[in-house]
């Protein structure tokens, strides 16, 4: 009922999860207690999801940038994503949740690798919420993957919507919305093409802070707007 409030429902929302290093700075805490604390605020944000009726999310957990991090972090970060997905197997089937990826995993450590594996395996006919992770990914990466794909199938010429298909996204739908906390206001090479007509969003609040109530805050601002495509309205 409180849901329908809300008009105009995004369908697919692109989070730039961002400020984990600062909300544990600020706690006295190291940089991988923000990432653990983060992937809380990924846990608590697919319920919210599914309660206000969003189809699709896209969490951007770790860039093709990010590996300029120390070693640390970058392990930390990943240990903490194959535990979230062992743990929450059963539970993603329970509420419904498909766990997809966009990114080149091929340098990912194997353990990660197979957890994801078997939890897309698992979680494929589920359909009340996807819950897209961007591990190793480029907006650049992205296009220029595409590209080569099409010449890979004998393109010598291609349009805007076959650069589209072939992006990692694939028959995922365009973000209609995203969402980058921490204030940051930039893109920081997200999903560049597919984000031609996004509405963006940069609520000041901490990936670690993130909830149900950041979130209806996002989506009544979303409701707002005024998507004109080029066009008169
Ligand atoms: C976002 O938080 C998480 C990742 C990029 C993996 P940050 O780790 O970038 O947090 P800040 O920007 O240092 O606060
Ligand atoms: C963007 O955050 C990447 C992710 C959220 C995974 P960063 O913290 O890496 O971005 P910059 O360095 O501030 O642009
Ligand atoms: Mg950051």
């Amino acid at each position: 009922m409180f849901k329908n409030k809300i008009k105009n429902i995004p369908k697919h929302i692109g989070i730039i999860m961002d400020g984990n290093g600062r909300w544990a700075t600020l706690q006295g805490l190291s940089r991988n207690m923000g990432h653990k604390e983060g992937i809380n605020a990924v846990d608590r944000t697919i319920n919210a999801l599914i309660k206000f009726g969003v189809k699709v999310v896209s969490f951007f957990a770790f860039s093709t940038e990010n590996w300029k991090r120390s070693e640390e972090e970058v392990n930390g970060i990943f240990n903490l994503t194959r535990d979230f997905l062992h743990s929450k197997r059963n539970n993603f089937k329970e509420r419904g949740v498909r766990i997809t990826t966009i990114g080149e995993l091929s340098p990912f450590p194997e353990d990660l690798k197979k957890e994801l594996d078997k939890t897309k395996e698992d979680t494929k006919n589920n359909d009340k919420l996807i819950v897209n992770l961007a591990l190793n990914y480029g907006g650049r990466a992205d296009i220029v993957r595409a590209v080569n794909n099409l010449i890979d199938k004998g393109a010598t010429k291609v349009t805007e919507q076959d650069i589209l298909e072939n992006l990692y996204t694939g028959e995922l739908p365009e973000p209609d919305f995203v969402i980058r906390t921490s204030g940051e206001e930039r893109i920081s090479n997200f999903m560049l093409y597919q984000m031609a007509y996004s509405e963006l969003y940069f609520p000041k609040v901490l990936w670690p802070n993130f909830n149900e109530r950041h979130l209806r805050k996002a989506l009544k601002v979303y409701s707002k707007r005024n998507r004109r495509y080029g066009g008169i309205k």
